[in-house]
């Protein structure tokens, strides 16, 4: 009998991806099986097409064995993979820390504008990233605005781990406090920005997510409690004591349907400022996003 082909590897992983509902299309679960086969044999997605006629060699063979079998089991193809691009970098992932989705790259970009536009832009803008994660907005944050000084906080120590391991692997070290604890608790200085992808899944919602995220990622990360708003209402109770007296800017990660509540409750801590204004940004697949709410800029 002669071995399969990788081509015809590839083929049965997809058809398996899909019978499993690993992944719900034809070209993801192509994509998935190549990005596997690619980690498994340690090449490029291009090298695996190009070699699809040859036979795969031994050890790759066995590897992209358990790989598939990991991914079939719905553990996310990131962790698998060990890595996820966001915003142009390359970050490590793994359990411990949610995937970095591309819904908060809009975060960013927003929060790269708060910050070269903030009144003190061409000395220090001091920003916050409440709950880190992977370090996916601090690193992109501090890699792009240089006059950012950019506090990282997270509940996770797991969480805080791999944002560590990505901070050095980026030589972003100089420009990233790390700090362990909830929410702005531990930022020792006043902040002009704050940024923050919080948990705004409601709970009740959270049973019906894909396996992918319900048994794999953290449900710290997720789960934002009855309503999903309980992490913005406990981030409404600090800012009044960590915002600088100056010129603020707050922006926040939304879910559906949330953000005019999120937009009222900064509002609120804001109240009696000067000059505030309020957007929404939509994100890429248009959804309301990002809130938005500057004072005296
Ligand atoms: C939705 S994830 C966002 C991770 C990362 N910022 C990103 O965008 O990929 C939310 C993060 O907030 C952290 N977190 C949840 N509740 C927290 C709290 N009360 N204080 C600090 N961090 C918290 C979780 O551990 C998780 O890392």
């Amino acid at each position: 009998v002669s071995l399969p082909s990788v081509r015809e590897l590839v083929q049965a992983a997809t058809r398996d991806l899909l019978a499993a509902g690993a992944s719900d299309n034809l070209d993801d679960a192509r994509l998935e099986a190549e990005l596997l086969y690619a980690h498994a044999s340690g090449g490029t997605r291009e090298r695996v097409i190009a070699a699809g006629g040859e036979a795969p060699d031994a050890a790759a063979l066995e590897r992209f064995g358990a790989l598939l079998r990991r991914r079939l089991r719905h553990e996310p193809l990131a962790y698998i993979l060990g890595r996820r691009e966001f915003y142009g970098l390359t970050l490590e992932v793994g359990p411990g820390c949610l995937v970095p989705r591309p819904e908060t790259e809009t975060l960013v970009e927003a929060g790269l504008s708060a910050i070269r536009e903030h009144p003190n832009a061409r000395r220090l803008v001091r920003v916050a990233d409440a709950g880190t994660g992977s370090g996916a907005v601090a690193l992109a944050v501090a890699r792009h605005a240089p006059s950012a000084r950019v506090f990282a906080t997270d509940a996770s120590t797991e969480a805080l781990a791999w944002a560590g391991r990505n901070r050095k692997r980026l030589g972003l070290i100089e420009r990233i406090v790390l700090l362990a604890g909830e929410l702005l608790e531990p930022v020792p200085e006043p902040l002009d920005v704050v940024l923050a992808n919080l948990p705004y899944i409601p709970t009740e919602e959270f049973e019906a997510l894909p396996p992918e995220i319900r048994e794999w990622e953290p449900r710290l990360a997720v789960d934002g409690g009855d309503d999903g708003l309980a992490p913005f209402r406990a981030l409404a109770v600090q800012l009044p004591a960590h915002l600088a007296a100056g010129p603020v800017a707050v922006l926040l990660e939304v879910g559906a349907g949330q953000a005019g509540i999120v937009e009222d409750l900064v509002h609120r801590v804001l109240d009696g400022r000067e000059a505030v204004t309020a957007r929404v940004h939509r994100d890429l697949f248009g959804a309301r996003r990002v809130v938005e709410v500057r004072a005296g800029y």
